[in-house]
């Protein structure tokens, strides 16, 4: 049975069972007036000879009686009548008065009666004489008209409610046919992408999520693991291959000068870095970043641009050259010791100047220009990194307003309390808010920036849908924690285990039994490498069996030296290692190995896999990809993590040994569990850990961000097909 023909049996029933019902209603009212109609008309009969018929039946003059009964009996409606005594004998009676009624039967009988041929009313009235009753006058009344009257009633209601329905079946098919097909429309409308009506936009906007969101969810979690060649066929379907262009203040490649004279490529320490430049060999395109080596002009053409990874040219690096100045007010100034500060909270007061701030809005129009250079159609998908570029997205979305604009915030967001300590914080905002989409590492920091637009900012802001409003524009913020590459390049390429752990045992002069911990950092104030060194002291106060067995070889970077606070810190963990070592040191044996350089990732690699335990300290971190790549190291599933709860990986990386690094007892505590932990323990944790870095990898971060920035740009590209038709709609009117 089709819908409509059902439809149309439920309105038939329906209605069928409200008619039965209403003849119900309509012939007991319709009867119930009649019965009163017909009283009223005896009594009237009655009353109106009442007199003469009281004076004839106390006079015993029966024929004067039924001569009066008569005249009663003269209205049309009254067929018959007859005077009962109380005993309910006939005292008189008019001629028609029916055979087979007996005044006994009759007078008690009032109402309707059925007699043979058709129905008749009774009504019984009592007569009363001088001091006692009489009997009753009782009235025989035709009621056939009652019948046939019901019956047209019936018929007329059956006619109305025949009609009522028709009516009813036609406007709700009407109604239902037009609803339907303006939803059709609507629907066909919508999902070509063009204007919605009003009432229809908020179901249509959940449709549309949803099914983006599914979508979305099954393009990322279909298909098997994330690798180079999927990123790069994700780019292909989903951006036809477009080129990207990432913004980023630090290069992959630093060419350096050596004392030798030579020129040396080096990787720097960032995690910035270690995530994107797997996802640029994979994507192609180009990297606009500050041009710092020593060497870094001479190796780069006369635009700046230098094809990387040396001996494998897959993508471009563009160097954007900064004066001293620039770089003083930029990059250390504003960058690192306002922006840095102000997005971690490790205690370090944020200092603003505005020399400094005009620096960062001038080097920011220089990245931006740099990028207008780079790309070659004007809807580019241009990804912008970090805290160094918080105007960039701005400034390059008013040259180029149809690009795809992906800014990620590689450190914390603060709140929105810390946030507005900071002087330029509207500026800050309105800059970020030219990207099509803000991505950070946690949910947290997603909802600690639109905090802070709402406090500071007039925008308009669906936080269901995670999104900003502002200046005619939506922003999309979502969180996207960074990863690795996976597998990873460096612990293919590392000895097996056993050499590391031999090569590295012989560099730090430790006995083949000793305990080996790691940290590896640029020395930074937020990586708590006081905390950790501490953490290392009391592990040897409280476990005096490590004592002259266990070694902490903390790799230490340094990083942004040209910093008074970082000099501080510098000196400071200088101070308290050698402290430490002068407290447990004994003979050749030093607790803590302090190795102050920049060391390359197979270096890195080496102590991660020589280690018997990594200790990641930071005060607050965004993510933290060391205690990724200590994971990613440890093939052999032996060694453990000890992480800080205030990095982003630890929401990941649930199976290492979560500790508050303020707490020294509790650092501690974990320490010794590490080194004590049983060989198949250390196997679960990492074996989980692994499978879990294996799917979460930064080629699915990358292509997470990308598949999203498609969506969006297909959406914004309808849209502005729309526009451009509607324009020259209007131009032609
Ligand atoms: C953090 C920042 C990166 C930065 C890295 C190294 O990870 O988020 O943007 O590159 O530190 O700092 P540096 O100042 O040496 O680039």
């Amino acid at each position: 049975m089709s819908p409509l023909v059902r439809f149309l049996f439920v309105l038939v029933l329906a209605l069928g069972l409200l008619t039965w019902g209403a003849l119900d209603i309509v012939s007991s009212t319709f009867r119930g007036w009649f019965d009163k109609d017909l009283r009223l008309r005896a009594e009237l009969a009655v009353n109106s000879s009442r007199r003469a018929l009281t004076a004839a039946w106390e006079s015993g003059n029966v024929e004067a009686l039924g001569r009066l009964l008569a005249e009663v009996a003269r209205d049309e409606r009254i067929m018959a009548s007859a005077a009962c005594d109380v005993e309910g004998r006939a005292v008189a009676l008019t001629v028609d008065w029916p055979s087979e009624l007996s005044c006994r039967v009759a007078a008690r009988t009032v109402g309707v009666a059925a007699m043979r041929g058709g129905s008749i009313h009774l009504s019984a009235l009592m007569l009363d004489g001088e001091g006692a009753r009489l009997g009753t006058i009782v009235l025989v009344q035709d009621v056939s008209f009652l019948a046939r009257r019901e019956a047209r009633a019936r018929e007329f209601l059956l006619i109305a409610f025949g009609l009522l329905a028709a009516a009813a079946a036609a406007v709700t098919l009407v109604a239902a046919r037009l609803s339907w097909r303006g939803w059709s429309n609507e629907l066909r409308r919508f999902l070509k992408g063009g204007a919605q009506s009003r009432e229809f936009q908020p179901l249509l906007r959940d449709v549309r999520e949803l099914v983006e969101k599914l979508t979305v969810e099954k393009e990322i979690d279909g298909h098997g693991a994330w690798t180079p060649e999927r990123l790069k066929q994700t780019l292909q379907r989903h951006l036809q291959g477009e080129r990207v262009v990432v913004v980023a203040n630090r290069e992959p490649y630093i060419h350096q000068r050596q004392g030798d004279g030579s020129v040396a490529v080096l990787h720097p320490a960032s995690g910035l870095v270690t995530a994107l430049e797997p996802v640029m060999r994979a994507c192609g395109g180009t990297w606009v970043a500050h041009g710092g080596g020593s060497a870094d002009r001479e190796t780069a053409d006369r635009h700046g641009r230098v094809r990387v990874p040396p001996g494998e040219e897959s993508y471009a690096v563009r160097r954007v050259w900064l004066t001293a100045e620039q770089e003083s007010g930029y990059y250390y100034g504003f960058s690192n010791e306002g922006l840095w500060p102000l997005s971690h909270a490790a205690h370090v007061r944020p200092t603003f100047r505005i020399d400094d701030w005009h620096h960062y809005k001038a080097v920011n129009q220089r990245f931006a220009d740099a990028v207008l250079d780079e790309v070659d159609s004007d809807d580019p998908i241009v990804l912008i990194q970090d805290y160094h570029f918080a105007l960039a997205p701005r400034l390059i979305r008013e040259r180029l307003p149809k690009a795809t604009l992906i800014t990620f915030w590689h450190v914390p967001w603060p709140n929105g309390e810390r946030f507005g300590i900071c002087p330029w914080k509207v500026e800050l905002l309105e800059g970020m808010l030219g990207s099509s989409i803000v991505g950070f590492h946690t949910d947290q920091h997603c909802n600690n920036f639109v905090d802070a637009v709402d406090r500071y900012l007039e925008a308009r802001i669906d936080r269901d849908l995670r999104a900003v409003a502002f200046r005619g524009r939506t922003t999309a913020i979502r969180p996207y924690p960074i990863s690795i590459d996976w597998p990873n390049r460096w612990a293919r390429a590392a000895a097996p285990v056993d050499v590391c752990r031999r090569e590295v045992f012989d560099e730090l002069g430790l006995a083949p039994d000793a305990y080996l911990g790691v940290g590896v950092d640029r020395l930074d104030y937020t990586k708590g490498v006081e905390e950790r060194l501490l953490a290392v002291e009391r592990l040897l106060e409280r476990f005096p069996q490590y004592r002259g067995r266990f070694t902490f070889a903390q790799l230490a970077a340094p990083s942004r030296t040209a910093i008074e606070r970082y000099q501080r810190l510098n000196e400071s963990v200088e101070a308290l290692a050698e402290r430490i070592n002068r407290r447990f040191g004994e003979g050749r044996y030093r607790p803590i190995a302090l190795l102050r350089a920049h060391h390359e990732p197979p270096a890195v690699f080496r102590y991660f896999r020589a280690a018997d335990v990594c200790y990641v300290s930071s005060l607050h971190d965004g993510m933290n990809l060391v205690a990724k790549e200590f994971v990613a190291a440890r093939d052999d599933e032996r060694g453990v993590l000890v992480l800080s709860s205030f990095t982003g990986a630890a929401r990941e990386l649930t199976e290492a040994l979560i500790v508050n690094p303020y707490d020294l007892e509790q650092a501690s505590s974990a320490l010794a569990t590490a080194l004590a932990m049983p060989g198949l323990e250390q196997a679960d944790r990492l074996r989980s850990m692994r499978a879990y870095l294996a799917e979460f990898n930064v080629y699915r971060w990358a292509g997470r961000m990308l598949v999203d920035a498609a969506r969006l740009r297909s959406r914004e590209r309808l849209t502005g097909r729309l526009t451009d038709q509607l324009l020259g709609l209007e131009r032609s009117a």
